[in-house]
């Protein structure tokens, strides 16, 4: 004869043990300590950028990594020193016609927010990878910006095989990143997270695996995130010497100020296609819906939305392609 209350029991018992895993696993990533290197940054953003400069500048095979300095003076001799684009600031006032139509995004925000995102997630999602067929070409540049753990660029690398430049600044997830990548020779992976300026955040290991860890959650945490201006490191890179055919930004929040430096400056102009994220509900962020609001109508300058769910993820193109 059957006896429920033992099944009771050992369902109780499985979940138990479920939760104190769980728990134990959550406590081990949050007090895991990564060590702050010194003089990390230089006048000219981190040291491996000079790297990652002539990995696309040139079309040659190396990545980062080994010794530096020997490969330092082997790319002068072989490439010269390196050359920058004029970059020059622009104007980020709205005309009143933008300011109208920044008016009227707002007004709209929360509710398409809402109906946009019920549609996107766990539905069309994948668009995010799918949508970006024009990097079937032989030398097709990307510049992913917070790589996490790597789950959206092995698709990119597997429907497109770019040559691609991954930032990440956790360091648990950029070793994660360089050891999934390491066969890869078009792929770069780069300890680094980009924002308004250089800065070192403390944070904390957030979310399921750490891919809600962002500098705008609001806490005083134990790791170091290294962010670096993004102006200079897409010059640092060549960017404007080159054009970028796709740059992609799902960084927990630092997508605000990525589009807005990206916006202040003639770089714009440079990147073919800009796909970003919009964590719109994180509480650290200031005024998320009005900023998204103007970056649409600087955006909308230079180039046209391909596919947007509007503050949940959309991919701009660059007019004269369209
Ligand atoms: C890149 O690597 C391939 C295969 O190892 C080699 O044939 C090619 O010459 C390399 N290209 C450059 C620019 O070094
Ligand atoms: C986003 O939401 C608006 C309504 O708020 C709707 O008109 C639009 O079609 C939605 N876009 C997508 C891609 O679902
Ligand atoms: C890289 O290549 C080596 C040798 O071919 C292989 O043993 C290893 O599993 C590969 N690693 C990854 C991450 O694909
Ligand atoms: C970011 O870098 C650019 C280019 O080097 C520089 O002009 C700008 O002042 C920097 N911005 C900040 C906030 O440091």
């Amino acid at each position: 004869m059957r006896k429920p209350y033992k099944s009771v029991f050992g369902a109780a018992l499985i979940i138990c043990v479920f939760v104190l895993l769980y728990t134990f696993k959550m406590e081990k990533v949050k007090t895991r300590r990564i060590k702050i290197r010194d003089n990390w940054f230089t006048s000219n953003g981190p040291p491996v950028l000079a790297d990652t400069h002539h990995f696309v500048n040139t079309k040659s095979n190396i990545t980062s990594g080994g010794d530096r300095n020997a490969l330092l003076q082997h790319l002068s001799e072989r490439y010269g020193p390196v050359p920058f684009a004029n970059i020059h600031p622009r104007s980020t006032d709205l005309t009143p016609e933008e300011q109208n139509r920044a008016v009227t995004c707002l007004r709209n925000a929360v509710k398409d927010r809402n109906v946009n995102g019920s549609r996107f997630w766990g539905k069309e999602e994948h668009i995010r990878t799918t949508h970006h067929t024009y990097l079937r070409k032989k030398d097709a540049v990307m510049i992913e910006i917070g790589g996490n753990r790597g789950d959206d660029a092995a698709e990119f690398v597997k429907l497109y095989n770019p040559r691609y430049i991954i930032l990440e600044p956790l360091e648990e997830y950029f070793k994660l990143l360089k050891e999934k990548f390491k066969n890869n020779s078009r792929v770069t992976v780069v300890n680094v997270g980009l924002g308004i300026k250089n800065e070192v955040v403390m944070v904390n290991i957030e979310g399921v695996d750490g891919d809600a860890t962002s500098k705008f959650t609001g806490s005083n945490g134990k790791t170091p995130l290294y962010i670096t201006n993004a102006t200079n490191f897409l010059m640092n890179l060549g960017v404007g010497l080159f054009d970028v055919d796709l740059l992609t930004t799902n960084c927990e929040g630092c997508e605000y100020e990525v589009l807005e430096t990206i916006l202040s400056t003639n770089l714009i102009n440079y990147i073919k296609n800009f796909q970003f994220a919009t964590h719109s509900t994180l509480k650290g962020l200031e005024d998320p819906l009005g900023r998204y609001c103007k970056i649409q109508e600087l955006l909308r300058r230079t180039h046209k939305p391909t596919y947007q769910y509007r503050l949940i993820w959309e991919s701009w193109r660059r007019n004269d392609l369209l």
